[in-house]
């Protein structure tokens, strides 16, 4: 089992995703050679491309991927980018420095880590909750929800399926949240990074299956772990039409054309040859050459989690998504349980703690491995720890 990289602090594993996907799908490959050769020829040659991505492309995941969901969109609403941790980070160019944040806690680094960086924050305490940021504990009592911050925010940032916990959230739980971002005048920004490992049809996989959410949500995507594009890198970004935002002044703007502004200024958008690989991934073929993989990863995580479960290791996740958010044996802090599993059983993972204070006692397993790995890394947990 491997990790990618938790850039907080102490943490830095490093990233094998080659490992990982050992290659793309035939129908992704097929497309980016061609890309790849249209490039070759005057007629076909592509230079400087529109910087918010192809409209074919956008036009590929509103019909593929939003409307199944009963989800419409725009081509206009669909920014095409080079990964969703670039744009989780960039979107805050847009916003106001006084703004007011909320973050899970254990979350993905990079929500907090950009806030620090912008100079958002003042100084870490003993426990790592950096001043100027309001922490949403996501613990065992609450089933890892975020709950709403205790004062006013302005920003606030979901992700399910859940990194680092492998959580999700309901209809229910996310109508909630929208609710509350409309009462309050917040914008939620939603990482759907791995939307594509649901496996329970109730699941939401866009919260634009909530009604109202386009109103005060902007959506991360990506193609990264969906379809082995960690190397190649391609995401996306929802900002509809109808979120608006109050400035300084008191007026009322849209954060598209803020983000189009943003984007056609610092950002000179994704190669043509990777774009028409991405649009590939939505074929027939390339989508059922992809949902193999995802099954089979989905399939890991079973093993693990049921493995886990069966020796009474307590874990969450893995239902839908591909991590294990296992509870350390015998008290054991995060750190500790790493260096015992690196050192006694030559398993890797990620200490929950790296995530947060509240990933304090908590260990990221991860789905993406070869079969007879996971199996091997499980029956190692398993004899050591197992009741
Ligand atoms: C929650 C979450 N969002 C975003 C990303 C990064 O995605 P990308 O490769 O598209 O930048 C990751 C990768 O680990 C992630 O865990």
């Amino acid at each position: 089992m491997i990790s990618d990289p938790c850039p907080r602090g102490r943490i830095f594993i490093k990233q094998l995703w080659e490992r990982v996907y050992p290659q793309l799908v035939p129908a992704v490959l097929k497309a980016f050679h061609e890309g790849v050769d249209d490039l070759a020829q005057g007629g076909s040659f592509h230079g400087y491309g529109p910087e918010q991505g192809y409209s074919w492309l956008a036009q590929t995941i509103i019909d593929k991927a939003y409307k199944p969901l009963g989800v419409q969109l725009e081509t206009s609403e669909v920014f095409i980018s080079d990964g969703s941790k670039c744009d989780s980070a960039n979107i805050l160019d847009i916003f106001n420095i006084d703004c007011k944040v909320a973050i899970g806690d254990p979350v993905y680094p990079v929500y907090n880590d950009t806030n620090v960086m912008v100079g958002r924050t003042g100084e870490a305490d003993k426990q790592g909750y950096y001043e100027g940021i309001v922490y949403m504990p996501c613990t065992e009592e609450n089933g890892f929800a975020p709950v709403y911050p205790s004062e006013k925010v302005d920003i606030i940032y979901l992700c399910f399926p859940n990194n680092p916990t492998g959580t999700v959230a309901t209809k229910e739980q996310l109508k909630g949240w929208v609710d509350y971002a409309r009462a309050n005048d917040a914008v939620i920004l939603f990482d759907a990074a791995y939307e594509a490992f649901i496996t329970e049809a109730e699941i939401p996989h866009s919260i634009y299956e909530i009604e109202g959410a386009k109103e005060c949500a902007i959506e991360f995507r990506s193609f990264s772990k969906t379809a082995g594009f960690t190397g190649v890198r391609c995401g996306l970004t929802v900002v509809p039409h109808e979120l608006l935002a109050t400035t300084a002044s008191g007026e009322r703007v849209q954060l598209n054309q803020l983000w189009n502004r943003r984007q056609c200024t610092k950002f000179n958008g994704v190669s043509y040859p990777v774009q028409k690989a991405a649009a590939a991934v939505y074929s027939d073929e390339g989508w059922a050459q992809v949902q193999e993989i995802i099954d089979y990863y989905m399939a890991n995580a079973e093993i693990i989690r049921k493995g886990l479960d069966a020796a009474g290791i307590t874990c969450y996740g893995g239902v839908n998504a591909p991590y294990i958010w296992l509870k350390t044996p015998q008290g054991m802090t995060s750190w500790d349980f790493f260096d015992k599993l690196l050192n006694e059983c030559f398993v890797v993972g990620t200490p929950g703690s790296g995530f947060g204070p509240s990933g304090e006692g908590y260990f990221r397993l991860s789905a993406f491995g070869e079969r007879e790995n996971v199996a091997e890394a499980v029956k190692r947990i398993v004899e050591k720890w197992g009741k």
